[in-house]
């Protein structure tokens, strides 16, 4: 497949699982060996690999790691529990690892390894193909046919997937069919995974990349003719309400507010129809120094106290479509995600 990106944020290799380590870009590109699911476990609460759909794939990959060392259904069950508890918001971790699980345990005990890879390994390809297809789907939605400028957050492109990505893969998309004038990328503080993660992602493909402060986000819709603002989810509730990184909701707020349309780009297994509104999404907070440090620098009193939610949750009203590998829903979202989830293969 043409990737389109040269970024790869995961691979199996020889038995065990490689993870970019996330934490350590763009300063160092250095790769993390996990043998055990509870290697992949802190691996991913600790932000080694960080992103929705990747963290779904690490996690598939942890319950092949799992099978591979004991195929007793209890084992598998505890390390299933193990690698679900390592993330709360982002649904697309509980999704794969149900989904090798149940396929895991349809097998008897010395076919498990082999299922549980395969079923880790399917998870891993089919996320690639999703990205491809929201990429085309959300470039076709984008105003007008000459280039434009678009603003993202967080980072939602190769390293948070197993592909191109979800927001970012329609940037690339875009980028493709000549139409990108310039991608505008919000740092994403605490963990800046705007400036940290997105920036260089886009400077290393080759795409026109600006980054700013996320204070300067209402700037740049006052003064630039955004196309729209593309962003990724970690779930999305049964009427649309979005949790995505910190920071979304208040994008949202300023796009309706300059008439620029709000595109949540995410795959169907981020979509949670089990739960009615956003409200009901878990909300991870995380270490008060991640606001009080910068790269282990002191930037506030050590005393501050420090509220620190890693998300939070964009109401569907302001949201203009919800783009999918099996579709674009426009509101009123209930009907046509569950349409689309429906759909999915
Ligand atoms: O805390 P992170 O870095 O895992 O948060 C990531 C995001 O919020 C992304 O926008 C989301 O997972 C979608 S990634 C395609």
């Amino acid at each position: 497949m043409d990737r389109s990106t040269s970024v790869r944020s995961l691979d199996w290799e020889n038995g065990a699982l490689l993870l970019l380590d996330q934490r350590q870009l763009p300063v160092r590109t250095a790769w993390v060996r996990c043998e055990t699911p509870d290697a992949v476990a802190t691996a991913i609460a600790e932000l080694v690999v960080r992103g929705a759909p990747a963290i779904g794939v690490a996690a598939a990959y942890g319950m092949a790691l799992a099978a591979a060392l004991d195929p007793s259904e209890d084992a598998l069950r505890r390390a299933a529990e193990t690698l679900a508890g390592a993330r709360p918001t982002a649904v697309n971790l509980s999704w794969a690892i149900g989904r090798v699980l149940a396929r895991t345990l349809e097998t008897d005990p010395t076919g498990r390894a082999a299922a549980a890879l395969d079923a880790a390994r399917a998870i891993h390809r089919e996320d690639e193909t999703a990205c491809e297809a929201m990429a085309r789907h959300g470039a076709d939605r984008i105003p007008g046919e000459g280039p434009v400028e678009v603003l993202t957050h967080c980072n939602t492109g190769a390293l948070a997937t197993a592909g191109i990505g979800t927001a970012l893969g329609v940037v690339r998309e875009l980028a493709r069919r000549g139409r990108l004038a310039r991608l505008w990328a919000s740092e994403a503080r605490p963990v800046l995974q705007g400036a940290r993660l997105t920036a260089w992602e886009a400077v290393r493909d080759g795409l026109p990349v600006t980054l700013v402060a996320d204070a300067a986000a209402a700037t740049v819709m006052a003064t630039r003719p955004l196309a729209a603002v593309l962003v990724g989810a970690d779930r999305i509730a049964a009427d649309g309400a979005t949790a995505n990184k910190i920071g979304t909701y208040t994008l949202a707020v300023l796009a309706r507010r300059h008439g620029v349309p709000f595109f949540v780009v995410a795959p169907t297994s981020t979509v949670d129809l089990t739960l009615p509104g956003g409200e009901a999404i878990p909300i991870e907070e995380r270490d008060g120094d991640e606001v009080r440090r910068i790269r282990g620098t002191l930037v506030a009193p050590e005393e501050a106290a420090v509220f620190n939610p890693a998300f939070d949750v964009t109401p569907p009203e302001l949201i203009t479509a919800i783009v999918t590998e099996t579709g674009v829903a426009t509101p009123p979202f209930r009907d046509a995600l569950h349409a689309l989830v429906e759909s999915a293969p």
